[in-house]
């Protein structure tokens, strides 16, 4: 199976590792030469590590590198069998781009979304192919973390899902099958709780590091929520915390006004090397 990966930010280059790890060829593509030799190098620090870790020798690294091709040419997706696409988490751009890859890709080839919560249904009727169109929600980061989310919509057929749900266990990834709605099942609950930890910080109640003290001495997290927002990156966390809002229409999901101060004044979290913390 050949896949292709739209996107080689946070979560792409993660998903491009993970499927040529488990070896499958990967196609990878960005906008711009410079954010995929970025990505290149992520992942090549990543796999040097865990062969290292293992005692593994190097050159199986470079093999798994080399199964990955980076490109800014989208025509290249002509010949892939899946597509998971992991772009900037906006519904107009999410559908443009599944507008164009339903008219580039081969009528088979399954169209997967990586959204952290926007409408798999409305994504999969921008296009002619809705039985094809599906989640599959991976988590942060990608490597490291076993869980994915395989979202069903209506439309999804049984083939598309059970092609994904093997290919999930064939990267060594647990499936949970979810029903198409806003923010899936973990962020649902993750969301609200980050967002409270933003408000708590605003009110004054404590410092950011005694807050996520509080949540990993108290809770047993690995890390606090606000180091986890920084993790996730602050732009990404607010459109899925307006998702939250906007689709449910329930003011207990209000956005923290300094959440958005951040990522107004630029300050993404460990991307941008200042969120809630400086890097
Ligand atoms: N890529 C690959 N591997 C990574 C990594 C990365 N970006 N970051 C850490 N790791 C690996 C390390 O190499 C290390 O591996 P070994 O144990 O094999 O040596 C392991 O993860 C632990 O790393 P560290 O010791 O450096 O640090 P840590 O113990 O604090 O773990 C963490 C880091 C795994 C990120 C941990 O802090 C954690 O689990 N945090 C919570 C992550 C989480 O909740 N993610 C979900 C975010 S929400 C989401 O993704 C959905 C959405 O739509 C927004
Ligand atoms: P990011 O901003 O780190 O990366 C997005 C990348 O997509 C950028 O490199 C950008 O140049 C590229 N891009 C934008 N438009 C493109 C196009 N038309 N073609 C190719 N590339 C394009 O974002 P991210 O955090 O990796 O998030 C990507 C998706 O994954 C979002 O839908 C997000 O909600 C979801 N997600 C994020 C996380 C997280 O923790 N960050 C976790 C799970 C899911």
């Amino acid at each position: 199976m050949k896949i292709a990966v739209l996107g080689s930010g946070t979560m792409g280059n993660g998903i491009a590792q993970v499927l040529a790890t488990a070896g499958y060829e990967v196609i990878l593509r960005d906008l711009e030469q410079v954010v995929l030799e970025r990505a290149r190098s992520n992942i090549t620090t990543n796999l040097e590590r865990v062969f290292k870790k293992k005692g593994l020798p190097i050159d199986e690294a470079s093999a798994v590198i080399q199964r990955i091709t980076l490109t800014t040419d989208l025509n290249l997706f002509r010949e892939a069998d899946l597509v998971i696409e992991a772009i900037v988490e906006q519904m107009d751009v999410k559908k443009k781009v599944f507008r164009e890859l339903d008219s580039i890709c081969e009528e088979k080839t399954i169209l997967a979304s990586n959204t952290s919560g926007l409408s798999i249904t409305e994504l999969g009727a921008a296009t002619n192919r809705p039985d094809r169109v599906i989640g599959m929600h991976f988590f942060n980061p990608v490597p490291v973390m076993k869980l994915v989310e395989i979202i069903k919509t209506e439309e999804t057929s049984e083939e598309t899902y059970q092609t994904i749900s093997r290919l999930a266990k064939s990267i060594e990834k647990e499936g949970i099958t979810v029903q198409d709605s806003p923010l899936f099942v973990v962020n649902r609950i993750l969301v609200p709780m980050i967002n409270e930890a933003i408000l708590v910080l605003s009110e004054g109640l404590a410092s950011a590091e005694d807050i996520d003290k509080g949540m990993e001495l108290g809770a047993n997290h690995p890390i606090g929520p606000l180091a986890l927002a920084d993790l996730i990156g602050l732009d990404t966390f607010l459109f899925v915390a307006e998702t939250l809002l906007n689709e449910t229409g329930d003011s207990k999901y209000r956005v923290p006004p300094l959440l958005k101060k951040l990522v107004r004044a630029g300050h993404f979290g460990r991307k941008t090397g200042k969120g809630f913390y400086q890097y």
